[in-house]
């Protein structure tokens, strides 16, 4: 096979928006992954609204001779009225003396907290009681039986008749990723608990984002942020859809929901402020994906749907509106003064077929057009093939399918017109028998496929993979890029299949030109970029072999001198078996490795290995 690249000529400007990353609250992404909080569910709303409730994942210290457990409807916070209720009929009144260690509650966070020997921990809780209190806030490990931190809440009767707020910082003697949080106490008496909060201090610049996720998210050097899913933003039913206003101002005051179609409770503690936060710290330009009365199940009738319209002219103003403005102002109070810059609006997620869509759509548009002009905005219907019948800035476009069909999508946008709305590729990936839990055959699959997007950059504005993260305890979709527990972390081939492609966005598409017989499983394109760490600028060539066989490539780079021949880099993503995956026994096996690399001449013999996705890096 030949690849010429011609670096001679102007190429064409790749959208400097291309590559991004989709978050969804999918898998427990943000709820026991990204957002830091150890505590689930925090409020004791998980089991609804109505008591008794079921306050899982919260347990019992001791046993119900000594302590009972309830709840009601008796706590401050009015979004939120659940609070737990501790009777404890041990202690020091002399008649029955309480366990060493006392009863009380435990949570154990989300599988296990992370508690890590030296750093500290932030614990907050409300609390309410007819008497004196007297409350060791603790980390313990897994069964209580070692402390890890500990320390004493003591208030007389007078301070706690009515609820107060507490907050203790814990440092931690010695580490265990299985730790619990506990409130126990061995004084007898009635006690009142609701919202209970406990938070690393070292999260990323203190914005409550686990650092080891968050570091992830940087190396993807992601241009967009598009947020908070996919289906969690419809829900199944309407009612437990993803209602922003109910996830900003104080955490306290969040109601938090159930994510009926993921199938669990989160507390919005990742809420729509902490998201624009999070698209601004990783640089990334936020893409907001709104609910426009339309859920799995039902669809609000375009009559109808005027105050779901309001709802997301209000999130608007609430990211980019002054301190005057009703929800500027919040934001503001948040401690965020300065506006988000939002310029990305997603009309619903996968709704175009569904009732009342297109009507529904072109409210939100028309009334975007008028208040917001500068608002990109994304319809759900795809215009790869035929014209909307509707307009729009960008089109969104989703893709889950085999590797071997990945691979021939690297076509995909070759013929789509070039004057209409772009695509917005906002979830691609390889998936079912092919995608195992993240194979080195997926990530080969989808980087054809990215080349493809590459090289049709001027029909396609933007793409990113789907899911993001997964944690291991709860896999509800499968492969997800980034695969975690309370403690570890690690990339899928797919993650580091990504990171070939971070220079792409704002590059220059050079022209090249690929021969290779009909039966090679071939692709490549070429970009020059500049590398602002050294200033120089550079071309890289990516080649995605997907066949069984080695390939023997002639590479030609056409550059009248300025192409430097030594000093450049080969880098190659491949591995024993199609199948092979990372695991947290063995993070590392499918990575891209690298090395030094010297190119003979202007044309230069490369041997392809077989399933493999090779990159050179040349300095102009
Ligand atoms: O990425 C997982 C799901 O796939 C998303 O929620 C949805 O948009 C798509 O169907």
């Amino acid at each position: 096979a030949t690849l010429t690249v011609d670096a001679n000529a102007a190429g064409r400007a790749i959208p400097d928006k291309l590559f991004g990353i989709f978050f969804e609250e999918i898998n427990h992404a943000g709820s026991g992954g990204l957002w830091a909080e150890l505590v689930d569910n925090r409020g004791f709303e998980a089991g609804g609204h109505h008591t008794p409730s079921n306050i899982k994942p919260w347990s019992i210290v001791g046993d119900e001779s000594n302590i009972v457990l309830s709840t009601d409807l008796s706590s401050c916070f009015e979004r939120n009225k659940v609070a737990l209720r501790m009777d404890v009929l041990c202690g020091n009144d002399g008649a029955k003396s309480c366990p060493s260690g006392g009863v009380g509650v435990y949570n154990p966070g989300f599988w296990g907290m992370n508690i890590e020997q030296g750093k500290s921990y932030k614990v907050v809780f409300y609390v309410r009681s007819t008497d004196s209190i007297n409350i060791d806030v603790s980390l313990t490990s897994s069964n209580g039986g070692l402390v890890l931190a500990t320390s004493n809440v003591i208030a007389d009767a007078a301070k706690v008749a009515n609820w107060t707020r507490m907050e203790v910082m814990l440092e931690a003697k010695s580490s265990d990723p299985n730790s619990r949080l506990q409130l126990t106490t061995t004084k007898k008496g009635v006690l009142w608990i609701d919202q209970v909060s406990a938070m690393p201090t070292d999260t990323y610049k203190g914005h409550g984002f686990r650092k080891d996720l968050f570091e992830k998210l940087v190396d993807l050097e992601p241009k967009f942020f598009r947020f908070p899913g996919g289906c969690f933003v419809e829900g199944e039913w309407l009612r437990n859809a993803f209602r922003w206003k109910e996830t900003v101002g104080p955490w306290e005051d969040r109601p938090g929901h159930f994510g009926d179609v993921w199938m669990y409770w989160t507390d919005d503690g990742l809420g729509y402020y902490e998201f624009l936060q999070l698209s601004e710290d990783l640089g990334a330009s936020p893409v907001w994906v709104i609910n426009n009365g339309i859920s799995h199940q039902e669809s609000v009738e375009t009559s109808m749907v005027t105050p779901f319209v309001q709802e997301m002219l209000d999130s608007i103003e609430f990211a980019r509106g002054d301190n005057s403005s009703q929800w500027g102002s919040l934001r503001a109070a948040m401690g965020h003064p300065e506006p988000f810059e939002l310029k990305y609006i997603a009309i619903g997620n996968e709704d175009c077929g569904k009732p009342y869509y297109q009507g529904n759509y072109l409210k939100f548009y028309d009334a975007l057009r008028k208040a917001y002009p500068d608002i990109q905005v994304i319809s759900n219907c795809d215009a790869s093939s035929t014209p909307l019948s509707h307009p729009a800035d960008l089109y969104d476009f989703h893709i889950y399918t085999s590797a071997a069909d990945m691979f021939s999508k690297s076509n995909k946008f070759d013929k789509t017109r070039r004057n209409g709305p772009k695509a917005f590729v906002s979830e691609y990936a390889v998936t079912g028998k092919d995608a195992g839990t993240g194979s080195l055959l997926a990530a080969l699959g989808e980087a054809a496929f990215l080349i493809g997007i590459e090289k049709n950059s001027d029909a396609v504005e933007m793409a990113s993979y789907a899911p993001l993260f997964v944690n291991t305890h709860d896999r509800r979709w499968n492969p997800d890029a980034i695969v975690y527990d309370s403690s570890r972390v690690y990339g899928t081939p797919s993650y580091w299949m990504q990171q070939y492609f971070t220079k792409s966005s704002g590059a220059t598409l050079l022209n090249s030109a690929l021969q290779a017989s009909s039966k090679a499983a071939v692709v490549a394109s070429a970009i020059s970029w500049k590398n602002t760490t050294d200033n120089k600028n550079y071309i890289t060539i990516k080649i995605v072999n997907f066949g069984n066989n080695y390939v023997n490539l002639k590479l030609s780079i056409g550059a009248e001198n300025s192409v430097q021949l030594v000093g450049s880099k080969k880098t190659v993503l491949t591995s024993t078996n199609v199948m092979d995956e990372n695991s947290f026994q063995s993070p590392n096996k499918v990575i891209p490795s690298s090395s030094h690399f010297t190119l003979t001449g202007k044309d230069t013999n490369i041997m392809l290995q077989p399933i493999s996705f090779t990159s050179f890096d040349v300095i102009q």
